[in-house]
């Protein structure tokens, strides 16, 4: 059984890391969606808010799960029981980073396997910051991101965050 683990920040999930839910939940057994606790980076969406979000936008998807780690990836992966990793690339640009961490990962968990997946082109320009600029400056992210996505960044924005 292929339990899957994908990590990231997702603040928030855009349309392009849907993309890569759907095709994993198609494809293997479970899927676990997991916010990392990053406290130096600045967010906009807590965490509770972004993993909420993704069980809102993942609901349809009765193999995924959506959860938070703190700590390593590694870690967090071998008490899920999950068997690999799954990252999502856009660009070239994306992959001398994640070949850097797949690298790191394996070397501290050498049983677990680091695979990518190529984002659908119509979201290789696509990002959570990018997302976050054009709602900053009232743009429309409509079909950028899930509409309890648009929704939330609406409220979050007028809020003055
Ligand atoms: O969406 P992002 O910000 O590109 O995701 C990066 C993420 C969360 C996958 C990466 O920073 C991560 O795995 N963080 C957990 C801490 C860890 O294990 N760091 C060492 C990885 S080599």
């Amino acid at each position: 059984m292929d339990r899957v683990l994908y990590p990231g920040s997702f603040d928030p999930v855009t349309n392009g890391h849907m993309n890569i839910i759907e095709r994993c939940a198609a494809k293997f057994d479970e899927v676990i969606v997991a916010v990392a606790v990053n406290l130096e980076k600045e967010a906009l969406f807590t965490v509770e808010e972004r993993v909420e979000l993704l069980r809102e936008s993942c609901a349809a998807l009765k193999n995924v799960k959506a959860d938070h780690f703190t700590g390593l990836l590694v870690d967090y992966a071998r008490a899920q029981g999950a068997n690999l990793i799954v990252k999502g690339l856009r660009a070239v640009s994306d992959f001398e980073f994640e070949l850097q961490m797949a690298l790191m990962n394996r070397r501290l968990a050498p049983n677990l396997d680091t695979i990518f997946m190529m984002t659908d082109g119509e979201y290789s320009f696509l990002s959570s910051s990018i997302v976050q600029e054009v709602a900053r400056h009232g743009g429309s992210v409509t079909n950028l991101v899930p509409p309890i996505v648009e929704e939330r960044l609406r409220q979050k924005l007028s809020a003055g965050c």
